[in-house]
């Protein structure tokens, strides 16, 4: 008889340094069956030698996000956990707007495609996976900035825009999701400042005490996955399991 995958956890994203250490934190729940762990970073995904963890590898973009998926649903794999870690806030030749003569095309199409395309095409693909009877905690990476309502400073116009339609793109799955997948839970979550690729040119203007490791962060997401409540609803919780407003 095959192996039966009950109880696993999914991370997107995986090689970044908040979704390593989620992958981390699962590999040493004892809760968790298995973890699986996509990214599209192949020197992350190394010689894995840990047998509760199977390195998915994928594009982004969308028969690549459903071929994994499909690789998911041949192992008949039930997921518990699922967090969606994908997310760009700088890169080469591309840097935070801070007037609006910075900002150009190419860099706002590169932005929403990682920020807010690619997490839905997740979301999208993962509704198949996760209509079994077992409770599902999804959880997507987002981000304070992309809170409308506590938009005082300006600036960051792409980052900040990607991450508001992110929560508009969720918060139309959570309708979905709650009519045909009663048994899921969506959570647009809020790190913290944290001590990772993302943020290290912004850190400097950040006090010690307010920025985070990722191991941190990624105790403080399990935690909060684990106390939610299935309510057919999209909750944008930060780090303290504190609502974020719109
Ligand atoms: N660090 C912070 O202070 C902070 C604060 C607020 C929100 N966040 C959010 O937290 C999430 C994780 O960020 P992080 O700090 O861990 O950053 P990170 O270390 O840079 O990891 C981000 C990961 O996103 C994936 N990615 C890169 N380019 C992508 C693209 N074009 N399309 C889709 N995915 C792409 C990569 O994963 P693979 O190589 O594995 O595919 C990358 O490792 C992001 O959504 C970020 O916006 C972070």
């Amino acid at each position: 008889m095959g192996r039966l995958y009950k109880n696993c956890a999914l991370v997107v994203g995986a090689s970044g340094g908040i979704g390593s250490a989620l992958v981390s934190a699962f590999l040493s729940d004892g809760e968790i069956g298995h973890v699986f762990a996509a990214s599209a970073n192949d020197v992350a995904q190394g010689n894995n030698t840990n047998t509760k963890l199977t390195w998915l590898p994928y594009q982004y973009n969308e028969p690549s996000i459903i071929s994994v998926v499909d690789q998911l649903s041949e192992l008949k794999v039930q997921v518990s956990h699922i967090c969606i870690c994908s997310g760009i806030l700088h890169g080469e030749n591309l840097r935070p707007e801070k007037r609006l003569e910075d900002l150009n095309s190419e860099s706002l199409q590169i932005l929403f495609h990682a920020n807010s395309i690619v997490p839905i095409l997740w979301i999208k693909a993962l509704r198949g996976l996760c209509n079994s009877d077992q409770k599902c905690c999804i959880a997507v990476l987002s981000a304070r900035v992309g809170s409308i309502s506590d938009n005082r400073l300006g600036g960051w116009y792409g980052y900040r825009s990607s991450k508001a339609a992110l929560n508009m793109l969720l918060k139309s799955a959570s309708v979905e999701y709650a009519r045909r997948n009663k048994n899921v839970k969506l959570i647009s979550f809020h790190p913290g400042t944290t001590d990772t690729e993302l943020s290290k040119p912004f850190q400097s203007a950040v006090r010690a005490e307010k920025l985070f490791t990722p191991d941190f962060v990624a105790s403080k997401l399990l935690e909060l996955m684990n106390s939610s409540d299935i309510d057919g609803e999209l909750s944008f919780l930060d780090w303290q399991g504190e609502t974020v407003e719109w």
